[in-house]
């Protein structure tokens, strides 16, 4: 099967085609943003499991932009040590590593903040404040120290949080993105932070340091994310992992007889305007259905995210044709938001 085939990533061989995508383990940090035992066996888990590149969740840039209290952080010095035994742990099974470098921005809940800074003030949200121009520049630079940071770590690269409604999404969307500033009007502009901080981080690591970006497939429309991927395709980056937009994305019509939903949809669309190697994500599940999006040229590398949290083997089995422990979509939504061990099928 060609998922597992190897890919050259910026000069790095991932062995195969498969991802763990970011995914927060709720509970499982401090609320000074401190790497867990239980962080550093889960990923060294699933790269026994045989996958190729592992994302680290969502990790916050700035301690005001979290989500919520207890996520992981990258915004101190000190968070390099618990980081690096994650690192280590996964590289002993020959898989690579990003991190995903996120801020919440006008997402950034009451509890850690009075205040939620992004682009724009959101007239739905009385918290909302919009940023100076000054801060936009500092927390530029805050990506790019988290950036240096995850080298630092021992990290293969980061992935910039660009998707599901967060910060970088908020700039980029001519819907919440209302600023007259240099970062606000024209896509170009929008896209600036991003592509300030792509440059940044490239002038501070070695030139085969992955650059990834979790771009929004609608931004808020479809023909703004490939839009997008081309502007960031420009700026350099060295993958796209193709998501949704959240709450203010519009949601692309899947053609009659497509076999995926329309994230991996807007993932296939975008692949045809880009050479940067496309991510596709969401309810893949299975080999076959992966393998036929990378057979065909509609994606790249295939994420799988909580068929591999329910069965960390998913890689092994596939390739030898196992039975593999799929998740069971739990409704109305997957109970690791609450935490990771209220999962039906948590080991
Ligand atoms: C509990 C949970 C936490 C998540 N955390 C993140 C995250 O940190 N960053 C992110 O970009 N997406 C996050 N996601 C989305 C996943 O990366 C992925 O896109 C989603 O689970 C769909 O893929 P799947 O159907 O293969 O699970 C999360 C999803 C779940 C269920």
């Amino acid at each position: 099967m060609k998922i597992f085939e190897p890919i050259i990533i910026n000069g790095n061989t991932i062995k195969n085609r498969i991802v763990l995508p970011p995914i927060v383990n709720f509970g499982w940090s401090n609320d000074k943003g401190m790497v867990s035992q239980k962080h550093i066996v889960h990923y060294e888990r699933i790269a026994q499991g045989g996958t190729g590149l592992i994302t680290v969740e969502a990790t916050c840039v700035h301690p005001e932009g979290r989500i919520f209290n207890y996520q992981l952080g990258i915004w101190d010095d000190y968070h390099i040590e618990g980081l690096k035994r994650i690192t280590d742990g996964v590289k002993r099974h020959g898989a690579r590593i990003v991190i995903q470098l996120h801020h919440a921005g006008l997402l950034t809940r009451k509890a850690v903040a009075e205040k939620a800074f992004g682009p724009s003030v959101d007239p739905e949200n009385a918290r909302s404040n919009e940023m100076t121009t000054e801060q936009v520049r500092d927390l530029e630079q805050r990506f790019i120290d988290a950036a240096y940071r995850a080298y630092r770590a021992g990290f293969d690269g980061i992935e910039l949080h660009g998707a599901h409604g967060y910060l970088l999404n908020q700039f980029a969307s001519s819907v919440i993105n209302c600023r007259t500033d240099e970062y606000g009007g024209r896509l170009q502009n929008r896209m600036l932070l991003a592509k300030n901080i792509i440059k940044g981080i490239k002038h501070l690591v070695p030139k085969d340091f992955i650059i990834g970006y979790r771009m929004a497939g609608c931004s808020p429309t479809l023909n703004d994310g490939i839009e997008i991927a081309k502007i960031l395709e420009n700026a350099g980056v060295h993958y796209l992992h193709v998501s949704h937009g959240g709450e203010k994305g519009i949601n692309p019509v899947v053609p009659d007889g497509f076999p995926f939903n329309h994230i991996v949809y807007m993932g296939t669309e975008v692949k045809k305007h880009v050479n940067t190697p496309i991510i596709a994500v969401n309810q893949i599940k299975s080999a076959e259905r992966a393998n036929m999006l990378v057979k065909n040229g509609f994606a790249d590398m295939v994420a799988i995210g909580r068929d591999m949290l329910t069965d960390p083997d998913w890689a092994i089995k596939a390739q030898k044709g196992e039975p593999i422990n799929l998740c069971i979509d739990c409704k109305p939504r997957c109970k690791r938001y609450t935490k990771p061990e209220s999962c039906p099928l948590w080991i």
